[in-house]
C-alpha cells in the first residue's frame, strides 16, 4: 500500500444527478452483505440540469463537491447515471450466439433505432433472459437494447471528473432503480401463476418512469414527463406563489383528494395534475398489456420523491385498480452510516443512488 490511498476498494459511490437534486450514496461490501456507509443529497438550482442533461456544469460539479464534502465521502470507485428520457431504450429478440458476434450483431440492429450518426451513439445491450423457441429448435435472447448520444455520456463524466470523481460505469436512472428494488420485485414474484407481473414507477422532478417486470424480467419502460415539478408549477400559478414556496406547500400541505372532495384548496390544483399522470400511466399498461398478451399488472411499486405525496399511493391504487407498495431499496442491505435519519425520511428519493452503488459491491 502506498502513502496515499485514494479509497478503499471495498466501497463504491453511486452519484444520482436528479433534475431536483445530487444524492450520493457510499455502499460497503461486507462478508455479510452489503452495508450503506454513507449517503448525501443536496438540491440543484433551477436551471443546472435541463430536459435530463447537465445545462449548468459548474453548478452541477459545485453541488457534487460539496455533498462530498460535508459528509466526507473519499473519491472511490464511482457509478453515475443518465436520465431515462434521454436514452432509446427498445426490446429486441436475436438468435442465442457469442458474446462477440452479439456485440456485432446489437450494433446492426440498433442502428434501425437511432435518430443520429451511428459514431454519435454509444450503444450497450443486457441479455434479459434466454428463451426456447420450439418451432425452428433454437434458443433465443431476449434482449434490452440502450443507446445514448456521445455527447450526453461524456457531459456526465466531465462533470464527475471536475468534481475529483472518475466513474466506473454510466448507467441508466431507470435500470438502477430496479436493480435497488430486486428485494421488493421478487418478494413474491413466485406467489403469481405464471409469473407475477409488476409495474415500478419512479416518480422524480421531472419525469415519471414506469417499468414493467414479469417474473423479475423487464418487458417494457417509458419515461413520461409528467412529474413533481408540474406539480409544483401548477400551484404556483394558480396559487400565486413562488416556486420555492409552491414546493413547501405541496409537501407540507398537499394531499391527493380521494373521492369528490378536496381535503383542501392545494389539494384540488395538485389533483389535476397526478390525474393527468394516472391517466398517462394507464396508457402505459394498455399499451402493455396489449404488446405482451398479459391481461393484469399485479403490483405497482412506487419510488421517486414524488411517490410520497400524501395520499399519491392510494389514489394511484383506486384509479388502476391495482394494488400498491411503496418500493425498499434498502431490503439486503444494512445500515451502518452514523445519523441514518434524513436517509429514511428521504429514501425514496435515493432509490437510484443505491441501484448504483450496487453495481460496485454485489457479485465479482
Ligand atoms: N414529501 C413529499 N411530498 C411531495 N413531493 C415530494 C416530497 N418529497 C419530495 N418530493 C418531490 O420529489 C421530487 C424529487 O424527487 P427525486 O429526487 O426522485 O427527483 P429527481 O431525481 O431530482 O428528478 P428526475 O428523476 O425527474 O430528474 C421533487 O419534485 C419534490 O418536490
Ligand atoms: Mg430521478
Amino acid at each position: 500500500m502506498g502513502l496515499f490511498t485514494f479509497g478503499n476498494t471495498n466501497t463504491a459511490v453511486g452519484v444520482d444527478i436528479g433534475t431536483s437534486a445530487v444524492k450520493i450514496v457510499q455502499l460497503k461490501k461486507s462478508p455479510s452483505g452489503p452495508e450503506l456507509v454513507n449517503y448525501g443529497m443536496m438540491p440543484l438550482p433551477p436551471d443546472a440540469m435541463t430536459e435530463g442533461a447537465v445545462g449548468d456544469p459548474q453548478s452541477v460539479s459545485a453541488v457534487i463537491k460539496d455533498i462530498m464534502k460535508s459528509r466526507k465521502i473519499k473519491p472511490e470507485r464511482t457509478f453515475v447515471s443518465i436520465s431515462g428520457q434521454n436514452v432509446i431504450m427498445r426490446f429486441t429478440k436475436l438468435p442465442v450466439m457469442s458474446p462477440e458476434e452479439l456485440e456485432q450483431t446489437v450494433r446492426i440492429e440498433a442502428e434501425q433505432y437511432v435518430p443520429y450518426a451511428i459514431d454519435e451513439v454509444s450503444i450497450t445491450h443486457a441479455v434479459l433472459s434466454t428463451v426456447d423457441e420450439e418451432e425452428d429448435g433454437g434458443g433465443k435472447y431476449s434482449i434490452l437494447l440502450v443507446v445514448a448520444q456521445k455527447d450526453l455520456v461524456n457531459s456526465y463524466t466531465d462533470v464527475l471528473k471536475s468534481s475529483g470523481l472518475t466513474p466506473e460505469v454510466v448507467d441508466v436512472d431507470t435500470i438502477a432503480a430496479l436493480n435497488a428494488l430486486e428485494g421488493s420485485y421478487l418478494q413474491t414474484a413466485s406467489t403469481q401463476e405464471g409469473g407475477e407481473v409488476v409495474a415500478i414507477i419512479d416518480a422524480g422532478a421531472r419525469t415519471t418512469n414506469i417499468s414493467v417486470l414479469k417474473s423479475g424480467i423487464l418487458m417494457f419502460t417509458r419515461n413520461i414527463p409528467i412529474a413533481g415539478n408540474n406539480i409544483t408549477e401548477m400551484i404556483k400559478d394558480v396559487m400565486k406563489q413562488e416556486f420555492d414556496q409552491a414546493e413547501s406547500l405541496k409537501i407540507e400541505e398537499a394531499e391527493v383528494s380521494i373521492g369528490d372532495t378536496g381535503a383542501n384548496e392545494i389539494s384540488e390544483v395538485v389533483k389535476t395534475t397526478v390525474e393527468e399522470l394516472a391517466s398517462e400511466i394507464r396508457r402505459s399498461f394498455d399499451y402493455f398489456k396489449a404488446q405482451s398478451r398479459e391481461p393484469l399488472i399485479h403490483r405497482i411499486i412506487l419510488s421517486g420523491g414524488s411517490s410520497n405525496l400524501k395520499s399519491f399511493n392510494t389514489y394511484i391504487s383506486n384509479e388502476l385498480g391495482v394494488d400498491v407498495f411503496m418500493g425498499n431499496p434498502l431490503e439486503g442491505i444494512a445500515v451502518t452510516c452514523p445519523d441514518p435519519d434524513e436517509l429514511y425520511d428521504n429514501l425514496q428519493q435515493y432509490t437510484v443512488a443505491i441501484g448504483l452503488a450496487l453495481r460496485g459491491v454485489v457479485g465479482d
